[in-house]
């Protein structure tokens, strides 16, 4: 069924027939092994924005949601500095699994999960994607290119348009770079009819 014919609540149930799969999913041996649990995805059904991650770490392995640790105490402020909320937003990340050491996602377990991924896309259907980092913008848009070519522009992913900007992790270590992200989510909020302030 194409997602623009789905009701909220047809959406929450397909979202859980996904998210009952993805626990079950032993596509990747080595995670499914060392997970202590899948992070599926959380938030709004209908989100006009999805936010797309990496992959959960340490904090999202244990507590099973995306955006926990430190990082996503960043994204949060950036989320509240956007006068969005994050039960507005649908967010998840390319894998839905741990790897090991935060090692960064191999071609082929980005692969695996790519299914999961456009599942979810389908049924949110947001109108905007927001790819966190590098490996979000180039698994989604199979690219190579770095975020600092990428960031302040749309690209298309379906109907959706994709704004890339850096890693809440990337800004916890390269503190000059949240004014491009300020940037980037101003960029993105005017064109959704919300003008943001300095900050
Ligand atoms: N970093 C990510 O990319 N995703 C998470 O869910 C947590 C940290
Ligand atoms: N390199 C990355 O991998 N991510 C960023 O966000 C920026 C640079």
């Amino acid at each position: 069924a194409k997602a623009w014919t789905l009701s909220r609540s047809e959406r929450e149930q397909e979202l859980l027939v996904l998210k009952n799969q993805v626990a079950a999913c032993t596509r990747c041996q080595e995670l499914a092994e060392t997970r202590t649990q899948t992070v599926f995805g959380v938030g709004n059904p209908e989100a006009k924005i999805l936010f797309l991650g990496e992959a959960p770490g340490a904090d999202e392995d244990r507590l099973g949601e995306p955006f926990v640790g430190k990082a996503g105490q960043l994204l949060d402020r950036i989320i509240k500095a956007c006068s969005l909320k994050r039960e507005e937003l649908y967010i998840c990340n390319i894998l839905r699994c741990r790897p090991p050491g935060n090692r960064n996602p191999s071609d082929q377990e980005a692969a695996n999960c790519r299914e999961y991924l456009d599942g979810q896309i389908a049924i949110v259907d947001p109108d905007y994607i927001v790819c966190w980092g590098s490996v979000a913008a180039r698994n989604l848009l199979n690219t190579t290119s770095s975020i600092g070519r990428m960031r302040g522009r749309f690209f298309t992913h379906g109907r959706a348009k994709v704004l890339c900007t850096y890693h809440p992790s990337y800004l916890l270590r390269n503190e000059s770079a949240k004014k491009d992200v300020w940037e980037d989510m101003k960029f993105l909020m005017r064109d959704m009819g919300i003008e943001l302030g300095k900050k």
